[in-house]
This record gives structure tokens, sequence and C-alpha cells, in this order.
């Protein structure tokens, strides 16, 4: 086949320009698969002929991939399309267009309401159709308006296409990658299962095959990622079933993949295969996150999390027993309905009990169509708040211990990126602290080890040990 082409001299002969390429900016929301996802949806524009940009002034078409895990994050969306349509209008006024999509969680949960209410949204498209999405714009480019939420049955990571070298470059040493999707655990409180669809585990060839090319590019370290990563299950090369446990086995053969994370687990299947992976894999990251939610069995109970506040306790005694520098972190409810200040005070009792270097600490927010939101005893606002001051002003304690009790110690830090002041560098500590160390100290992607000298609120500040 003969492809005509023309030059630039050419174009500017026949007096006109040459296309320029469009632009795509990618605002997310929400939690970690959405900052994956949207790299992924990224990479599908860039092989479609789109660049990345950082300033949306510039850009040709602006996706908000969406969180609707609680009520303010949808509100937010909303607001931020009331700007775009301002933008929109602005445009048209200077003959120049601008798509605007809504992608992620809302887009699921929402779906056409989104275009009632914001009419200035050319398309509204879900977390399982990513790989549609430069078919999508061929239909908005012929002026069709696009809903696409359902749950595809094709698999969309085959679909999507990789990242290129460039692209992981330019992300830096550190990366996340997909690995599960969707939740099949209907905590009575949670959009997941219906934003996300049932669980998916990718298989383990593709997994091995983009951690390769994350660490061929120079990424350093990898999380892995899923609602409920640690649910993840494959068929592993000898045709024996696998759990995560295994697969970190595995990816910790992988030639410059200096550290591995994961998150974010239920209790339930914390096996002992992923228990001992936590033993045997210094490559594997000491450090936890697995939500508990409350503290009382009542409620516990009431969540469908299908524990006892006794099991959790059990358990990570068994993970501190297997790696004793562990450091756990988790997500807490409060005000569930029919929550008492009992069960409030059981939470609180977890929390003494377990002691965490982090966590994330939340309000119940109904959210429709869960059967939580239909449940009696809606805690009052007032109530809410107050139990979540007490909450974090424990947890804050908490992690301000951690982080003190660093002061002294030697650790390994990676480093990731230049600091904020002129001089230094900022690495990444093996509990996910920022570490402050001057910038001759070594390169981005180095992985040295470090004294810590003082902490400031979060961050440590560290000489070479
Ligand atoms: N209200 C408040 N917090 C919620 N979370 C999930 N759903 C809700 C809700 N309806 C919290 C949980 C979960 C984290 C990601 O968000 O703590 O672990
Ligand atoms: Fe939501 Fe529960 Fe599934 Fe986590 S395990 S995503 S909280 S339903």
């Amino acid at each position: 086949m003969e492809l005509e082409t023309t030059s630039l001299d050419e174009c500017a002969a026949l007096g006109s320009a040459p296309a320029m390429p469009k632009k795509v900016f990618v605002k997310t929301y929400g939690c970690q698969m959405n900052v994956y996802d949207s790299q992924r949806m990224t990479d599908a524009l860039v092989a479609d002929g789109y660049v990345a940009t950082e300033a949306i002034d510039n850009a040709d078409l602006v996706l908000l991939n969406t969180c609707h895990i609680r009520e303010k994050a949808a509100e937010k969306v909303y607001s931020e399309l009331g700007r775009l349509r301002d933008l929109k209008s602005e445009r048209a006024e200077a003959g120049r267009d601008l798509t605007i999509g809504v992608t992620g969680c809302v887009a699921q949960a929402e779906g056409g309401e989104i275009l009632r209410r914001s009419p200035s949204v050319d398309l509204v498209i879900g977390p399982q159709t990513y790989h549609r999405l430069p078919d999508v714009l061929a239909k908005v480019r012929k002026g069709e308006k696009v809903v696409e939420t359902d749950y595809a049955i094709e698999d969309k990571f085959e679909h999507l296409p990789q990242p290129r070298r460039a692209e992981v470059i330019k992300r830096g040493v550190t990366a996340f990658l997909t690995v599960q999707e969707g939740c099949d655990k209907f905590c009575t409180f949670c959009v997941v299962p219906y934003t996300r669809g049932s669980e998916v585990s990718r298989p383990v060839k593709q997994i091995v095959a983009e951690a390769e090319r994350l660490a061929e590019a120079g990424v350093r370290e990898v999380t892995l990622l899923g609602q409920n990563v640690n649910a993840w299950h494959g068929e592993g090369p000898d045709g024996s079933e696998w759990g995560l446990g295994r697969l970190l086995f595995r990816l910790a053969e992988i030639p410059g993949l200096a550290r591995l994370r994961y998150t974010t687990s239920h209790p339930r299947d914390m096996d002992d295969d992923l228990i001992a992976a936590h033993r045997d894999l210094a490559v594997l990251m000491p450090y936890l996150h697995l939500p508990v939610q409350s503290g009382s069995d009542r409620i516990l109970k009431a969540m469908n999390r299908r524990h006892k506040a006794a099991d959790y306790l059990r358990l990570i005694e068994r993970v501190r027993g297997a790696r004793a520098d562990i450091a756990m972190s988790g997500d807490f409810i409060v005000g569930f309905p029919g929550e008492t200040e009992g069960d409030f005070e059981a939470t609180m009792q977890i929390v003494r009990e377990v002691g965490y270097a982090s966590a994330f600490s939340f309000k119940y927010s109904p959210r429709p169509g869960t059967p939580g939101a239909e449940m009696d005893g809606h805690v009052p606002d007032e109530v809410k708040d107050e139990r979540l001051q007490r909450l974090q002003s424990l947890l804050v304690e908490q992690q301000q211990g951690f982080t003190q009790s660093m002061v002294g110690r030697t650790m390994s830090t990676l480093i990731e990126k230049p600091g904020r002041q002129a001089g230094q560098k900022v690495g990444r500590s093996p509990w996910l602290q920022p570490v402050i160390v001057d910038e001759k100290v070594a390169e981005i992607g180095d992985i040295v080890d470090v004294r810590i000298t003082k902490t400031g609120y979060n961050s440590l500040f560290a000489e070479p040990a």
C-alpha cells in the first residue's frame, strides 16, 4: 500500500496549516485505581494521535475521571462541569471546540443523568469500557452524545495499549499496576460492587508482562492495585491456582523491580501464602493497608464485613509474627446506621490495640442503591462530626508517634524526585513517608540507606548512613 504524504512546505504552498495534534487533559478524582485508569486512558489516546497536556486551558478534550465513594466527590464533579461549560462557551465564541467527557464511577452510577444535569458534556463512559474511548470520540466528532456504561464482556486491559516507554519514564520511578478490579463482597455501605462491577482478576501473564515493561523503563517500585487486591487469583504457568502471595513471589524475580506493595486488602482474603510473602520477600514493603471500618461486632455485621473485631486482631498478630517491622494502615467509618456511643468506643479501642502508622477515616455517607442507605437509625450529622474528630485525633497522635519513632533509624529510601526546595531530593521510606535528603546524596531511582535526623509533620529528614 502506498501512503500519500505531504511535506510541511507543500502544506504552506497549499495554504493549509498542518493539523496540530489534539491535546487531552485528564483530571483524576478518588483512589489510586483512578490514577492508573487515567494513565491507561491517556495511553489509549496517545496511541490515537492525541498528546497529553497538564494545562486545561490548552486542552481540546477534557476528561474528568470521577469517584463516587462519598457524597462530596460527585458534587465536586458537577461544580467542575459548571466551570467547563463556561470554558466551552468562551471557546465557541473564539471558534474553537472543547470536548468534555466524564469517566469513572460517577459516570457509571449516573449515566445519562449527567447529560441532563450538564448538557455541555459530550461523552459519559464507565470504567469497564475505556478501551472503547477512541471509537466513542469518533462518534462525538460526528456530533453524537455518547453514554457507555455497560459492563463490557471483553477484557478492557487486553484492548488498552501498553504505556509507551517515554510515558512511563515521564511518570517516574514508582508506578501503579491494576491486577484486580471490582468487588463481590457487598459491604452494605459501599457503591464499588455497583460502579466497578463484579470481581475480575487479570491473568498472570498480562501482569508479569506489564511489570517487566515498567521495570525496563526504570520503574523501581510497583504498587499492585485492586478494590479487593488480595482476592486476586489466577492460573500460574504450571496450571495451578495462584493467589496474590504466589504472584508477589513471581514479580519479585523481575530484574530492576526493587520494591513491591499492594492495596487495598480485605481481612477475609489474607491467606497463608500472602503472609508468607511478607515473611520471605525483602522486596515486599513492610506496610499493610488493611481496613477494618469499625471495631464493633454489631456494626461489622450490619456492614456485612463477615468477620469480627477479634478475627482482625488475630490476623494482625499473625502478620506481625511474619514481619516484625510491618506498619499498619486502615480505613474507618463513623456513624454507620445504628452506631451507638458504645459501638464507637469499640472502634476507638481497636485503634488503640492495633496502633496505626496512618489511616483514613470518614463519616458514613449513604450511597443511593446500597443497603446501608435503606437502614434505620441514621446517625445525626453533629454526632458523626464529633466522633470523627475524636477518632482522628487518636489516629493523628498514633501517626505522629510513628513518625517520631523513625529518628535515629537507618532505612532504605527510594529517591523519587527533586525536592520542593533547591538543593534537595525527596525519597520514599519503606513505610511510604517522604524522606528529604541533600540532592547530592543520590540520583533519582537509586535506593540508598539513610539515617533519619529529624521529622517534619509527616516527612523525615535524612543524611547518608
Ligand atoms: N461512607 C463513608 N465512607 C465510605 N467508604 C466507602 N464507602 C463509604 C461510605 N458510604 C470508605 C471505606 C473504604 C474507603 C475506600 O472509603 O472506609 O474502605
Ligand atoms: Fe466496597 Fe467492601 Fe468491596 Fe471494599 S470490600 S470495595 S468496602 S464492598
